[in-house]
């Protein structure tokens, strides 16, 4: 199909909740795109985070149509080796205790609140069940998870919203202690604010608020949704933090493509959620998680990781050795970078880098966020960034 006949279908037949750019896309190869009409971009935005390992990955593409013909779905009735191996991988990983499987990311923090929950419920009473948050976080869409979300533009329309959330600012350990009082039950941190406009929290806050946590049985609960699996050149993010979580939820990256969500629970609250307290119809699902099995056997590796962390480096020194006037400060980890820029010009930068073959995304009000796929090479990442110096300049 042409770009217009799908641009006419889609506004006609689908409800119209995004902003679209106006292009179709059709095709991958490595962390390149190509559209409806033939044009190709460098992708410096992995679909939000997700495709990891680019498109067309070899051993990826293979595993998913292996387990396409092998068996697809078969219901948390049964048991499942794909499953089994992506928990265990996660485990070992972590040095947490088990694991939960959901589709999404704003699915994983759902079963990261209810856990959360019940684990201070069971032991301490229905009314310790506060949980608290960071202010410009983002937890996902769902009614509870727009709720944990720390930005009041998502608080509206679809009242009534769950209780039980409050609001910190990041940074300011004295606002922490004073809310995190006997109601509170678990505090939700992202490592790296992502869609809140690539805003790493300050380490030495996050290790406060962690030994606060620990000392008073508060569950600390660390989003990596968009942060986890490789993207900042760890496997986790938190690692790079000197903080050990009760809960980390996961998904985007986890698939490289194929929806999943997950949450490792630790030693404390891994056996919380008992038989019957919460479920999935595809969690766990084996495509899904053959997939995952895949990806984490390639990005989970020290030349992997070690590779996340050089081609983040080469991007920022690049871009600060050019100059640019447009770049306020370069933000973030790896390959999740944010780029500071003017508010009134961001969307003229972002079209005009599309114009020319960079797809790149936002975040924030003034902010250009980079997430390449991992497997994004040098020459690629060279081609971007002649591209960013000629329109940040
Ligand atoms: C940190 C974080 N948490 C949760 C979500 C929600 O994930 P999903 O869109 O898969 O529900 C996102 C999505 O951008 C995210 O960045």
């Amino acid at each position: 199909m042409q770009f217009d006949e799908i641009k006419a279908m889609e506004q006609q037949y689908v409800m119209q909740t995004y902003g679209r750019s106006d292009i179709a896309l059709v095709r991958g190869e490595g962390a390149t795109l190509i559209d409806s009409e033939g044009r190709r971009y460098i992708d410096m935005g992995s679909g939000i985070g997700v495709n990891s390992l680019g498109y067309g990955h070899p051993q990826l593409t293979q595993a998913i149509c292996e387990q396409a013909q092998q068996l697809m779905h078969c219901s948390n009735l049964y048991y499942s080796e794909p499953m089994v191996q992506v928990a265990r991988h996660l485990v070992e990983a972590s040095g947490l205790s088990r694991v939960f499987f959901a589709n999404s990311g704003a699915e994983a923090n759902e079963a990261m609140i209810k856990t959360a929950r019940k684990y201070s419920s069971d032991r301490y009473g229905a009314q310790r069940c506060q949980i608290l948050t960071l202010k410009q976080s983002f937890h996902g869409r769902t009614m509870t998870t727009l709720m944990a979300t720390g930005q009041e533009k998502f608080h509206q329309y679809f009242y009534p919203f769950p209780q039980g959330f409050s609001y910190v600012t990041p940074g300011d350990i004295d606002e922490f202690y004073e809310q995190a009082d006997a109601h509170v039950c678990a505090v939700i941190l992202e490592m790296i604010q992502g869609e809140g406009g690539v805003l790493p929290l300050d380490k030495a806050y996050a290790q406060a608020v962690c030994a606060y946590c620990k000392e008073h049985d508060i569950l600390v609960c660390v989003d990596e949704v968009q942060t986890g699996i490789g993207r900042t050149g760890t496997l986790f993010c938190y690692e790079q933090y000197g903080i050990t979580p009760d809960i980390v939820s996961l998904a985007k990256g986890l698939g490289g493509g194929v929806p999943i969500g997950a949450i490792l629970c630790g030693a404390k609250c891994a056996d919380t959620l008992q038989p019957g307290q919460h479920g999935s119809t595809f969690g766990g699902n084996l495509l899904a998680c053959r997939a995952a099995q895949c990806v984490l056997s390639i990005v989970d590796q020290p030349s992997f990781l070690q590779s996340v962390k050089e081609k983040g480096d080469r991007i920022r020194e690049q871009l600060t050795a050019a100059d640019l006037s447009a770049i306020r400060d370069i933000r973030g980890l790896g390959l999740m970078l944010g780029i500071g820029v003017e508010k009134e010009k961001r969307a003229g930068y972002v079209q005009k880098l599309q114009e020319m073959g960079v797809i790149v995304l936002t975040a924030g009000t003034d902010t250009i966020r980079l997430l390449p796929p991992l497997v994004i090479t040098n020459e690629e990442i060279d081609q971007a960034l002649a591209c960013m110096k000629e329109v940040l300049k």
